[in-house]
């Protein structure tokens, strides 16, 4: 079993829910995940006592939250030290059209350039439009951002385009990559 730090940083909840996500498939693999929301750390909170790290962030106009960021430059010498992995949540990963995918993966390029952090996995993965929880003024912004992104305009009801099982096979990967380097012998559900 291995103690997994899952860090996150979120918008309007979407990220959280991933990090949930991820840390339910953890546990089910028969591991130890810890989530915490960058923007509310824990004071005693120690990277370098766990053996592995994921981190996730959502997108807002082309960047990550500046809590991940943080945490990550603050962490840096602990990250690069053990097996991590890095999830992005966005809408650019929600689209079909192949440029604006790439533009999620240069969000990614980006943030490795900044941090000088390169995670050992990346996963990409679509995000939600809560027009619902929006104010006017970001209800316009995405619904300018979701017509070229998926074209879903309507505001009068929300959408979610996190694929769950991406992320549920992103996460055993990583577990996997964890298990190899620790030497452990995967407990549940590896094949
Ligand atoms: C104000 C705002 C700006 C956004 N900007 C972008 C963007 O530049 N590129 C993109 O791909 N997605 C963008 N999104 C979509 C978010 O990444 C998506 O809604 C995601 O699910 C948000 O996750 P969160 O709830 O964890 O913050 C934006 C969303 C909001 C609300």
């Amino acid at each position: 079993m291995a103690s997994i730090l899952v860090c996150y940083g979120t918008g309007e909840g979407q990220t959280a829910t991933v990090a949930d996500r991820v840390a339910d498939t953890l546990t089910d693999r028969g591991h130890d995940p810890t989530v915490v929301d960058a923007s509310d750390l824990p004071s005693d909170l120690a990277v370098a006592e766990f053996d592995a790290v994921l981190v996730g962030t959502s997108i807002h106009v082309g960047k990550q939250a500046s809590t991940v960021t943080s945490f990550v430059t603050d962490n840096h010498d602990a990250l690069v030290a053990r097996p991590t992995g890095f999830f992005q949540i966005s809408l650019s990963s929600a689209s079909d059209d192949p440029e604006r995918r790439a533009e999620a993966a240069g969000y990614v390029e980006t943030f490795v350039d900044e941090t000088g952090w390169q995670p050992d996995r990346v996963g990409l993965f679509g995000g939600a439009l809560r027009y619902s929880k929006y104010g006017f003024l970001k209800r316009l912004l995405m619904k300018r951002i979701a017509k070229d992104a998926t074209g879903d305009t309507d505001a009068s009801r929300d959408y979610e385009y996190t694929d769950w099982a991406e992320v549920e096979a992103f996460t055993n990967d990583f577990a996997a990559f964890v298990e190899g380097r620790l030497g452990l012998t995967p407990s549940v559900g590896d094949t």
